[in-house]
């Protein structure tokens, strides 16, 4: 397909309406202040950071004291339903704000009003919803915002622009030393049952120039931990003289301390190449979260993964062949329509054999527009729910094994700040990308920090520092 770079052109007109927009709202609020709250997946965040960029240039300070907003936007995620049900909830709730304060606006985006659908439900249920838009036209914010304070009304925006990558819009990064880079967009696999194709449109690469010069600006003003983001980041570039493992290890060449994360990768595009030029890096995590989703070949048939069973297992024994001590995560779904008992244990036969570090594990959700909807699932909520739990009970095992590995080693850790179990630890994450708590100090935040590590909890290791 033909991608479209959002023009410089087009951007000075969106600086143009923030502009407008930072001129109005102080005449409402003497310091208006906006509450953004997002859902989902890292992606999600990454479009909030975007969000928040280009409130700050309308004016906007920020708060997360929702009663206290001029603006309140939710940035929505459509991935399964209790994500969809919570924003209803939320939403509904916003009535009585609106009701006290009629000069505050909401607004809505992301994945969920997407969908036509959805928006309109939203539309049509909660009259209080100032302005409703969807994942292609983030770019467009401070224009959508602008119409609604000059024009007044409401404003329901889901062109269907798929194809689009907006460069150069202003960031509000969460950290001083953790960024998030997307270098994708989109996803052209279609799996059965996933929405996100849908919702984000077809596959689109970041030209890699773009990228290698946004990681070292990052890098030059202080980055430590850069996480490369995509729904797919093996298919990066495919076909180009830059792929995913080319545009890694150019990465890696770039001058600085600083490590480099990625997600996600589809076990059908992960190659033995990607996995000698992480094994060969200096700074790319000893990470590999390789969603399998489940254990059965007929179900993956079934969800459109495009791999069996021994490919996969295939790539686990070579990874952790090249990369020892790798950190090896997974997503499993239970329950995907019409999966039996016998599909089921041969999901849990998989996760005993890989004994995966970590596993997030879903129950199946029935997508709109997904062909996975469609099909027949005779299994009950329950039986579902017993499989879920059993599962968690094989995983829960084989988690708290794994970490056993690295009692003893001296490994790297990025320290993130106060430990969450207690006061006199610090806590950070290793280059496997697994969290670590230490007798850190408060000078050792945003800094790399050695540590041997003296234990392994089933969520973290804890260390001395050395
Ligand atoms: N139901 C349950 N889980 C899902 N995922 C994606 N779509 C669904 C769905 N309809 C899970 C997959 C994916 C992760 C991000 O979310 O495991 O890898
Ligand atoms: Fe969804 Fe599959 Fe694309 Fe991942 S690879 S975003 S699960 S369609």
């Amino acid at each position: 397909m033909s991608v479209k770079t959002i023009t410089a052109e087009e951007l000075k007109e969106q600086e143009i309406y923030a502009r407008k927009v930072r001129s109005v709202t102080h005449t409402y609020f003497e310091k208006p202040v906006a509450y953004v709250h997002t859902y989902g997946c890292q992606q999600n965040v990454s479009d909030g950071e975007k969000i928040k960029g280009m409130l700050e240039k309308m004016g906007y300070g920020f708060t997360d004291e929702i009663e206290k907003a001029a603006l309140i936007l939710f940035n929505t995620c459509a991935v399964r339903e209790n994500a969809v049900d919570r924003v209803f909830g939320n939403v509904g709730a916003l009535k009585r704000l609106k009701k006290k304060n009629p000069d505050i606006v909401i607004a809505i985006c992301g994945c969920m009003v997407q969908q036509e659908e959805t928006a309109r439900k939203i539309k049509n249920t909660f009259p209080f919803v100032d302005i409703i838009f969807g994942t292609h036209v983030l770019h467009k914010f401070p224009e959508l915002l602008c119409r609604h304070l000059f024009e007044g009304g409401r404003i329901l925006e889901i062109p269907d622009c798929d194809g689009v990558i907006a460069e150069n819009i202003s960031v509000k990064r969460e950290s001083d030393f953790k960024a998030s880079v997307p270098i994708m967009y989109g996803c052209n696999n279609f799996c059965t049952y996933c929405v996100v194709p849908l919702v984000r449109g077809r596959e689109r690469s970041r030209n890699a120039e773009d990228i290698i010069s946004e990681v070292r600006e990052l890098v030059d003003n202080g980055y430590k931990d850069i996480l490369l983001l995509g729904q797919n980041v093996n298919s990066y570039g495919k076909g180009t003289e830059v792929d995913f493992p080319e545009l890694l290890s150019r990465l890696d060449r770039l001058e600085g301390e600083f490590k480099i994360e990625f997600m996600t990768s589809h076990p059908r595009d992960c190659t033995e190449r990607l996995i000698d030029v992480i094994a060969d890096s200096e700074k790319i995590c000893h990470h590999l979260h390789l969603p399998v989703q489940c254990g059965s070949d007929r179900i993956l048939k079934l969800m459109n993964r495009h791999y069996d069973k021994a490919h996969y297992l295939g790539l686990v024994d070579y990874a952790r062949k090249r990369i020892p001590g790798l950190n090896l995560t997974t997503d499993i779904i239970v329950g995907f329509p019409g999966e039996t008992r016998e599909d089921f244990d041969q999901t849990l036969e998989l996760m005993r054999n890989v004994c995966f570090d970590s596993a997030f594990t879903f129950i199946y959700s029935p997508r709109l527009g997904t062909k996975a909807a469609e099909m027949e699932d005779p299994v009950s909520a329950e039986e579902k729910g017993k499989w879920f739990r059993e599962l968690l009970e094989v995983q829960g095992e084989c988690g708290s094994k794994s970490y056993q590995k690295y009692v003893g080693r001296t490994v790297k850790v990025l320290c993130d700040g106060k430990g969450r179990t207690s006061e006199e630890y610090f806590t950070g994450k290793s280059r496997e990308n697994i969290i670590v708590d230490f007798n850190g100090a408060e000078k050792d935040i945003g800094t790399f920090v050695n540590v041997r590590i003296t234990e392994a909890k089933a969520w973290a290791l804890i260390g001395e520092k050395v």
